[in-house]
């Protein structure tokens, strides 16, 4: 692979509400790759929720669920489009596996912006860790903890102000996998 932005595996990495599935999504039917969502293939093959898996078995059960679902993810060479979890390449290990194996995109959004999609529903949020009396905190703390990871990744897109159908199209330039994958289908 002579750059990564070649590899036939694009991943959308970010914190939650920075849209790495809805654009993900875009970016997949665009260019031909399929989606695959790691949450939902952690929640297929644990059988509930990922609020379930960390209400019933605890956030260090879902961690290891998570490594390895990422693990068997970016296993082969088919055009992929994987979005993963807010927290999936905050480990050391699995993020070098993932700028090993696939162009690593990390998506962005400001706190306001992350509140406003994911956090506003506090106590009675889908996101665990945003289940809490100060969802605005909880991301502060977060993405402070977590800025370096982040940041070490192949390329880096704002999500605040742009389409969905921007972001992806942009994205799909930058994929240089997926164009080849479009013309070649
Ligand atoms: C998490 C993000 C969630 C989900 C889980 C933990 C995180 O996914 O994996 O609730 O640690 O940031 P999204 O980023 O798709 O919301």
């Amino acid at each position: 692979m002579s750059h990564p932005s070649h590899s036939p595996r694009l991943l959308l990495s970010g914190f939650m509400g920075t849209g790495k599935t809805t654009i993900g999504q875009r970016v997949a039917n665009m260019s031909g790759a399929t989606l695959l969502d790691l949450d939902e293939l952690i929640e297929e093959r644990a059988g509930k929720d990922i609020a379930a898996i960390f209400d019933d078995d605890g956030e260090t059960q879902f961690r290891a669920l998570e490594r390895y679902a990422l693990r068997s993810a970016l296993d082969g060479d088919s055009p992929m489009v994987i979005a993963v979890g807010g927290g999936a390449l905050v480990d050391d290990d699995s993020r070098a596996l993932a700028k090993a194996k696939a162009f690593v995109v990390t998506l962005t959004a400001t706190i306001d912006t992350i509140l406003r999609r994911a956090g506003r529903d506090g106590l009675e949020s889908t996101r665990p860790l945003l289940r809490v009396a100060n969802p605005r905190r909880a991301v502060e703390e977060l993405l402070k903890l977590r800025v370096k990871a982040y940041d070490d990744c192949h390329h880096q897109m704002a999500t605040d102000d742009l389409s969905v159908d921007t972001l992806a199209k942009r994205l799909c330039e930058h994929w240089a996998g997926g164009r080849v994958f479009a013309e070649m289908s």
